[in-house]
């Protein structure tokens, strides 16, 4: 077997980035910095790793927030997932962080790369991360063309990330592969030149870099259209906590109206019986296009001045205008409040 483990340990050490979270071995920090860092940029990560260790410094803080606490502290972060489950999580260790692999494993939100990454970096024992980077230098390396996304391909590369891991040093060779993939073997023109595993990198040789790794399946996206209406009643406004079973569940939104295509008949029954015949009027004529990971959202802005005798229907809250920032809402939302 390849020792791909002495050259990256020895370029991590000259190389790596300097995190908070890589100066403390407390599980419930590295617990956190790890939730907030998936599908987060390291810069982005920062700002909330920060705020929520100095809000949050204990698990037992952290239990005693409130879930809209909690929301509110992720806002703009996206994948609201992991905020419930970071708060559920908490809550079920009793002000305690678990100590042991299942134990960790067993967490709500936490996976295999989550639970590897904590028991190797706070308790030094011998478990593999194997995430997109990890997926992405084996490829390369040791040219596998089994697809990452089946499988087949789960095991394969779990087995072999297992094989190559430092036991002697398990979270520094972890974080190593890790700002490796993130530094040197990125998806797209990654640096050969200065890539410490260049003479025993097999598609490297064969100048098939950029081909590794091999997945299956596009992420299939899908096109929807919202419609948001801003309602003014004199200093009060109106507010929906999104349910489960879609996007930003929990999150608080503005009345909205889906449509299957761009276009909101002012007649629509769901607008009749929110606001009555009160006239609606659009304050934008192009809509604002927001990109998430599976999903591509129009979202189109409407506002109506309703009477104050209006009740306010079911399913909504009246709140003041000036107590909106203090509600979760998502980066969409709030980009439209920014326009109203
Ligand atoms: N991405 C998420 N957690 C990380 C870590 N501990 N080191 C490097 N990259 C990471």
């Amino acid at each position: 077997m390849k020792d791909i483990s002495s050259p990256l340990l020895a370029w991590y050490q000259k190389n790596k980035r300097d995190l908070p979270w890589r100066h403390t071995r407390d599980p419930y920090k590295i617990w956190l910095c790890e939730i907030i860092m998936q599908q987060t940029r390291v810069a982005q990560g920062l700002t909330y790793y920060n705020r929520f260790v100095e809000t949050f410094p204990t698990p037992a803080a952290l239990a005693a927030a409130t879930q809209d606490q909690v929301l509110k502290l992720w806002q703009g972060l996206g994948y609201y997932s992991r905020a419930r489950n970071l708060h559920a999580a908490a809550k079920s260790m009793h002000g305690k962080f678990p100590p042991t692999y299942p134990g960790v494993r067993a967490l709500k939100g936490v996976g295999d790369y989550t639970a590897a990454a904590i028991c190797s970096i706070a308790y030094n024992m011998p478990y593999a991360v194997v995430d997109g980077n990890v997926y992405r230098v084996l490829a390369r390396v040791f040219e596998i063309a089994t697809p990452i996304d089946s499988t087949e391909g789960k095991k394969e590369f779990a087995a072999l990330a297992q094989q190559l891991l430092d036991k002697k040093n398990p979270g520094d060779y972890n974080q190593a592969i890790m700002d490796f993939g993130a530094l040197i073997c990125t998806p797209q023109a990654p640096q050969c030149t200065a890539c410490p595993l260049a003479k025993v990198c097999q598609a490297h040789k064969t100048g098939m870099q950029e081909n590794f790794p091999v997945k299956a399946q596009k992420t299939k996206i899908s096109t929807r259209y919202f419609h948001y209406i801003y309602v003014a009643q004199g200093k009060d406004t109106w507010l929906h906590q999104r349910g489960p079973g879609d996007v930003w569940q929990n999150l608080y939104e503005l009345p909205l109206v889906e449509t299957a295509d761009g276009k909101l008949s002012l007649k629509d029954p769901q607008l009749k019986k929110w606001f009555g015949a009160t006239r609606i009027k659009p304050m934008q004529t192009k809509p604002i296009k927001h990109v998430l990971s599976h999903r591509i959202i129009y979202a189109y802005i409407y506002k109506v001045v309703v009477p104050s005798a209006r009740k306010v229907p079911d399913g909504f809250i009246k709140i003041p205008v000036k107590e909106l920032p203090r509600y979760a809402v998502s980066r969409l939302v709030q980009k439209l409040l920014e326009q109203v």
